[in-house]
């Protein structure tokens, strides 16, 4: 059985969670063999045995909001034997010889698989080091400093002996080699530099706890394609949309993979239409509110141009999908159980220029959130099909005085018959000794989204409607 490794987003967490719920309950059955902050090993159930499974990882890729590249694995190292190799202070060299000497047949019998040709071929690669964890030691001092280097030589001479005509390598900025913070080749350059083609590789080696696995990478995310929607609809408001990765994920937490096409998506709280938006990029039939007008109308004019860009057709009606309804009348303006899956960002309170006092915001949740977030959940509960999900952003916010305030929403959620779905299922996922990989279940059963000193932080939930019969 072939393995594949998934480089993760800057939120190791929810990607890893977005890939095991995907693995766990679409087509893609599989699972996480094994995993670090930036990488995911994936076994998949019998993906490989598909002659078209490229195809099908590029869709797979399509799909997910928080996996930045897919690579084929076709080797491993293990970790005593890149460390005897490259160890933090040489003390032994026979030894330093004989490993890297080890390595490197792993090496070369990758590259025979890494490109289908070599013999007379020009060759191009560039290599990826994915560390356990970025502020690892052993990433900065060693890794970086020596394992790449070594990689890069020795690779563009074996090339040669295995007879390419010429080899070369992707030469990353010495400075941040120096710095110890260097960053792996962005997907966006991955298509730049032609990577995909026969002639041209990344070449990644992903370290978890337990070694190294060599990959090629086969297929990655299309940042500029997400971004170009993003920044280029006609209308939006930095502030507060949520990100294209962000609102895919939410997306895919509803568990509606099949026939897409003929799933109704709702968000309630649509805004300029983000989640509309991609997800109109994943097929559903979508459907969005706001109590606002003007919002109303911009999501109208997004949505609109975006059929315009993708040179598809306006869905029937489409003035019908998305207009002005406040929260509470939901359940008036649509039918009982008439949509698959509710996906939204509500109103996360006002935009904080600098952190709130404790009582301003338990003032605010008192009087606006907790009543606006009870109403999503009761009306939610009447529009939903059975068993329907509701992927939903919540807002924790830091104050001043009183560290991070957030409404209880497992409790409103329970109330109107709603039950928590953990984001990620510990069941299936592998122990690690580092703590920073550990997973508690507290953490797992909502996942925080959010930027270093964010004021207001988003929270993501997964709640499943409980039908009254079960
Ligand atoms: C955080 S924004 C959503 C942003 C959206 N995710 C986007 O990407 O553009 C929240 C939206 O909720 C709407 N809203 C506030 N109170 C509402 C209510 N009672 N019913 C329906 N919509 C409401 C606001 O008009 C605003 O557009």
């Amino acid at each position: 059985m072939n393995r594949f490794l998934f480089v993760l987003g800057s939120n190791w967490q929810l990607s890893l969670a977005e890939i095991d719920n995907v693995l766990k309950n679409s087509q893609f059955k599989g699972r996480i063999t094994d995993y670090s902050a930036n990488i995911a090993i994936v076994e998949f159930d019998d993906l490989h045995d598909d002659r078209l499974y490229a195809n099908k990882l590029m869709e797979l890729q399509y799909m997910l909001g928080g996996t930045q590249k897919i690579a084929e694995i076709y080797n491993f190292i293990d970790i005593q034997t890149v460390q005897r190799a490259f160890p933090l202070q040489i003390e032994q060299y026979r030894q330093v010889d004989i490993k890297r000497k080890e390595i490197l047949k792993v090496v070369d019998s990758s590259l025979k698989k890494v490109f289908p040709s070599i013999a007379r071929e020009s060759l191009f690669f560039a290599v990826s080091i994915y560390p356990n964890l970025y502020d690892d030691n052993y990433y900065s001092d060693v890794l970086l400093k020596h394992f790449l280097p070594f990689l890069n030589t020795e690779i563009m001479v074996l090339l040669k002996e295995n007879g390419a005509k010429k080899s070369l390598y992707y030469k990353y900025p010495q400075e941040n080699i120096d710095a110890g913070n260097l960053n792996p080749i962005f997907p966006h350059h991955v298509i730049k530099y032609g990577l995909f083609n026969r002639d041209r590789a990344e070449i990644i080696f992903g370290f978890t706890e337990e070694g190294c696995y060599v990959a090629r990478t086969l297929t990655c995310d299309d940042p500029n394609f997400k971004k170009q929607i993003d920044e280029e609809r006609p209308f939006k408001e930095f502030k507060s949309a949520i990100s294209p990765k962000l609102a895919l994920i939410l997306l895919n937490f509803l568990n509606l993979f099949e026939q897409r096409e003929r799933k109704t998506i709702l968000d309630p709280f649509v805004g300029n239409g983000t989640i509309v938006m991609f997800a109109l990029i994943e097929d559903f039939q979508v459907f969005g509110t706001d109590i606002d007008e003007t919002k109303v109308k911009n999501t109208e004019r997004n949505v609109n141009w975006l059929l315009n860009e993708l040179e598809e057709s306006v869905p029937y009606m489409l003035n019908e999908r998305i207009k002005k309804v406040d929260i509470n009348q939901l359940s008036s303006v649509f039918n009982e159980e008439r949509f698959d899956g509710i996906c939204t960002e509500p109103e996360l309170g006002p935009f904080f220029k600098q952190k709130p006092y404790y009582t301003e915001v338990v003032d605010l949740i008192k009087s606006k959130l907790n009543p606006l977030f009870k109403a999503t959940f009761r009306e939610s509960f009447k529009v939903l099909a059975p068993k329907g999900r509701i992927s939903i952003i919540t807002p924790v916010i830091s104050t001043i005085d009183g560290g991070d305030v957030q409404l209880n929403v497992e409790e409103m959620a329970n109330f109107y018959n709603f039950k928590l779905i953990p984001m990620l299922d510990l069941n299936r996922i592998v122990n690690k000794s580092n703590r920073k990989l550990q997973f508690k279940q507290a953490h797992v059963r909502a996942i925080l989204d959010a930027k270093k000193n964010q004021i207001v932080k988003r929270k993501l939930y997964v709640f499943e409607k409980i039908n009254e019969s079960s």
